[in-house]
């Protein structure tokens, strides 16, 4: 049996808002790109299209001691399981179960109704506070939640979690289970006793970063730019502020659902311009994506620099990879959060392709080295201009890496 005619039963667990449906979506775009017949069973879709009389917004409909809700639960979860069978049963080869699946007698459930193919369980767990709060905060906006405030949502739904952390069972007395850092797509641990051919192309799947379009900004004129001053915290220039809005134009026909800035006001401004061209759109200002700090060289410009502290200038020019900045940052120590701050952005963007961060010049470099795989020597001289964005799609089929001008 080769990967073409295996079926395969895709079973994911993990609590609320830890990016199960992101890796469904995932799996099921790549095999669907290679012709492999797919579909996502989904209980929440289910929930909320069959119970609209329901208050499936409280938080008391996922409390284990409802009996009421639990067997309601349970009767959408076997809806899907029956569903998923009918399908591999005809011209399905995968069904993903996209749920929590946290409770071992839910994983009984899904085992005994479907015995008729392999069945891969893959569990997520991301526990980064800030990640899982953005998380929820996206997740109240559904209309699910409209009855409630946003401050009201967000405890409802904390205290989903919290209900189905009591039933939570972690995986491993299953046959064939994967768990997985789904923020940083590593696989943590993994246990395979059937045949699947599949899975080297699954595996490979969950731990490739795949990005379908990513548009990286150098946020637009500053006042410290004109003074060639670095770091700081300095507003736009009105030709910034212009140039942001030229941004907001050319961005208004794509859909931008989050834009990902660092915490300063000059990205946080370009951003301001583009949201205020689309219909919803959230800014994220990341610490992870703040310019490099240049320690007591803070505020001053270059000249200023070599003037007055000769050996820093030097030192920096002979090697600025490995340079640190006094009291400061240098490109090398940047890369971890850089990184971190990447994978925050395209856990949280997941469903929508277009993803936009507004960084900085020595930032931009870094992202841009990310996915360039550029000589450590040479990211420091990458071109980053205010007038010109880079666009990035890096999928398993297509690689694109241009430098746009948006005026
Ligand atoms: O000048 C703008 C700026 O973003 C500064 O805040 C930062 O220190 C600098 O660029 C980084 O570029 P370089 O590493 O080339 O000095």
């Amino acid at each position: 049996m080769g990967p073409k005619d295996e079926k395969l039963y895709i079973v994911m667990v993990g609590l609320p808002s830890q990016g199960k449906s992101t890796v469904a979506f995932r799996l099921q775009d790549v095999f669907r790109r290679n012709a492999i017949p797919t579909r996502i069973f989904n209980n929440g879709v289910l929930r909320r299209k069959y119970s609209p009389h329901i208050d499936t917004w409280s938080s008391e409909f996922y409390n284990p001691a409802n009996e009421e809700a639990v067997e309601l639960r349970k009767q959408f979860a076997l809806t899907n399981i029956r569903n998923a069978r009918r399908y591999l049963n005809s011209q399905g080869q995968v069904a993903i179960l996209d749920a929590t699946n946290v409770g071992r007698e839910r994983r009984q459930i899904i085992q005994e109704q479907l015995n008729d193919h392999p069945i891969l369980f893959i569990q997520c767990v991301n526990n980064d506070k800030e990640i899982v709060e953005l998380s929820i905060r996206y997740k109240v906006k559904s209309s699910e939640f409209d009855v409630l405030s946003e401050k009201d949502a967000v405890h409802e739904f904390k205290k989903r979690i919290e209900y189905y952390r009591m039933i939570y069972d972690d995986l491993g007395t299953e046959k064939n289970y994967l768990r997985m850092d789904s923020l940083h797509n590593k696989i943590i641990e993994e246990q395979l006793v059937d045949q699947m051919p599949l899975y080297s192309r699954i595996r490979d799947c969950l731990v490739t970063d795949v990005v379908k379009g990513l548009f990286l900004l150098r946020h637009t004129e500053s006042f410290y730019n004109v003074e060639d001053r670095i770091g700081g915290d300095a507003g736009l220039t009105p030709k910034g502020q212009e140039q942001a809005s030229a941004l907001g134009r050319f961005f208004r026909k794509k859909k931008i659902s989050y834009i990902f800035t660092s915490e300063k006001k000059r990205t946080i401004q370009t951003a301001q311009m583009i949201k205020s061209r689309q219909d919803d759109c959230t800014i994220v200002p990341l610490e992870e994506f703040n310019e490099i700090f240049s320690g007591i060289c803070e505020g001053m410009s270059y000249d200023e620099i070599q003037k007055t502290m000769p050996d820093v200038y030097s030192d920096r020019k002979a090697d600025k990879y490995n340079y640190v900045y006094p009291e400061g940052e240098g490109y090398i120590t940047m890369k971890e959060r850089i990184k971190i701050g990447i994978k925050k952005a395209f856990f949280l963007n997941r469903k929508t392709d277009n993803i936009m961060i507004i960084g900085h010049r020595a930032v931009n470099r870094m992202i841009l080295s990310h996915f360039l795989y550029r000589r450590e020597e040479d990211v420091p001289y990458i071109y980053i201009p205010q007038d010109k964005f880079y666009h990035i799609v890096a999928t398993q089929d297509r690689k694109v890496f241009e430098l746009k001008k948006y005026q």
